[in-house]
């Protein structure tokens, strides 16, 4: 485990390690949620299995981002399960806990300081909620460089390291963010419609950037974008009414006629 000066965790996500000892990372089981009566998710099962990269896929209003605020924390299901690895119980844990425990989330709307450089920012994330200015004139050590560093070239964003974030296209602050993300080391990786508003090149570069992610990471990707789903899929999954409609390929998917109905159809049609 990396320690600071200061002895304190530079990470979270050594303090919990999941037992995935048959594979998978995120277990949901059975989760139900209520809003008003309207059952926005559906006796709802899901397995990630470490270091997969999934594609969750479905129609507004389908229950897509309500799981990632389920399994984030941000709103308890009214009932089922859901762990990380066999043992860890998530809904013991809050959001804050969640996230530490290694569980990232990457919102559809970039968050990043727009005054401060590119490094800084991934600078702050490395550090924790220490606050900026502490944060800012507490020296970096070669290895917290080194990890910047590393992220910065992950993310694509080595020429762009000292521009003020401000001055980044859309996408580049995307990956901004999912590098502020990285910074805290997380297992799994929750993204929601990340291509939203690319441009075409911009959509081909977060594909890559996904797909290099996993195997080290579980990469969670919502999108409706299905020219983008389909260069990254291995495994999809269809949401549909807050339940689990189809799970496989994507030529699975493509060729399952209930599918095609609820989903896909509409949107070819
Ligand atoms: N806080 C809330 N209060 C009441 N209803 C909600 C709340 N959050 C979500 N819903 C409802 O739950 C359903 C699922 O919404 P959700 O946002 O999960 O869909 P989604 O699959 O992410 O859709 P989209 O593709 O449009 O983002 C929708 O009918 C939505 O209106
Ligand atoms: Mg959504």
């Amino acid at each position: 485990m990396t320690v600071d000066k200061a002895g304190s965790p530079l990470t979270a996500s050594e303090n919990i390690v999941p037992d995935t000892r048959h594979g998978v990372i995120l277990y949901v089981e059975d989760v139900n949620l209520s809003f008003d009566g309207f059952k926005a998710l559906n006796n709802l099962n899901l397995y990630i299995n470490d270091g997969e990269l999934r594609c969750l896929i479905g129609a507004n209003g389908a229950g897509k981002t309500t799981l990632m605020d389920v399994i984030t924390g941000k709103i308890r299901p009214d009932s089922g399960k859901v762990n990380f690895g066999q043992k860890v119980d998530l809904l013991q844990l809050d959001e804050s806990e969640i996230a530490r425990a290694g569980i990232g989330r990457k919102f559809q709307k970039p968050t990043v300081f727009e005054e401060l450089s590119v490094f800084e920012n991934i600078e702050l994330s490395l550090k924790g909620d220490k606050g900026i200015w502490t944060t800012l004139f507490h020296k970096l050590s070669g290895e917290q460089k080194d990890r910047i560093g590393e992220i910065l070239h992950t993310i694509g964003l080595i020429t762009e390291c000292y521009y003020p974030a401000g001055r980044l296209s859309h996408g580049q602050k995307q990956w901004l963010e999912i590098g502020m993300l990285l910074a805290a080391e997380p297992r799994v990786l929750l993204v929601d419609e990340p291509v939203a508003g690319m441009t075409g090149q911009e959509t081909e570069r977060t594909a890559e950037l996904l797909t290099s992610l996993a195997g080290e990471h579980s990469v969670v990707v919502v999108e409706h974008d299905m020219a983008f789903v389909r260069s990254i899929a291995r495994k999809v999954s269809v949401l549909h009414q807050g339940s689990v409609l189809a799970e496989g390929s994507m030529a699975e998917i493509q060729a399952n006629p209930d599918v095609i109905r609820v989903y896909l159809g509409e949107e070819q049609g």
